[in-house]
């Protein structure tokens, strides 16, 4: 016979049990949103990137006269008479990646036609800016390295390295 105090879910003490479970079980999510919000909040917001420096092994890798596509970090290693240097392979127009084209002996974008010298310089096409030229040198094991967050000037003698 069902209690008529109670209505037909049962006894009161279970509704109250109920509401009570229910109440914490808010209180439980909201703890775990708080927390979880809490941790973003105070963990440091830093963007890991890999180095910048690029390790382009043993100069002589680098026949004189050749122009070397690095695919991986968007740059060329050129090994000209006047030494080693680099440029950054990434077109200065929207950013799509070229190739050298050894039967022209130029650099050309292959997206929207810019055409380059080896030395960077813009010969045709919408890019705006010539390729920049980036930091090279030697380490202690004989190891050429660019430095591609670094700009410097095109052609100045301090922006070739001789081996
Ligand atoms: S992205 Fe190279 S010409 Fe447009």
């Amino acid at each position: 016979m069902a209690d008529e105090k109670n209505g037909p879910l049962g006894n009161d003490l279970s509704r109250r049990q109920f509401f009570t479970k229910l109440g914490l079980g808010s209180l439980s999510i909201a703890a775990v949103g708080t927390a979880a919000f809490s941790y973003q909040y105070l963990e440091p917001n830093v963007l890991y990137e890999p180095s910048p420096v690029v390790n382009a092994g043993k100069p002589d890798r680098y026949p004189l006269d050749s122009v070397t596509l690095d695919v991986n970090n968007g740059i060329y290693i050129i090994h000209s008479a006047e030494g080693y240097f680099s440029i950054s392979a990434v077109c200065t127009h929207l950013g799509c990646l070229t190739a050298w084209k050894q039967e022209l002996g130029l650099i050309a974008c292959p997206c929207h036609g810019s055409k380059f010298e080896q030395s960077g310089k813009k010969i045709e096409g919408p890019a705006p800016k010539p390729l920049p030229w980036k930091r090279v040198w030697i380490n202690d094991d004989g190891d050429l390295l660019v430095d591609r967050s670094t700009d410097v000037p095109a052609l100045a003698r301090d922006s070739f390295v001789r081996v």
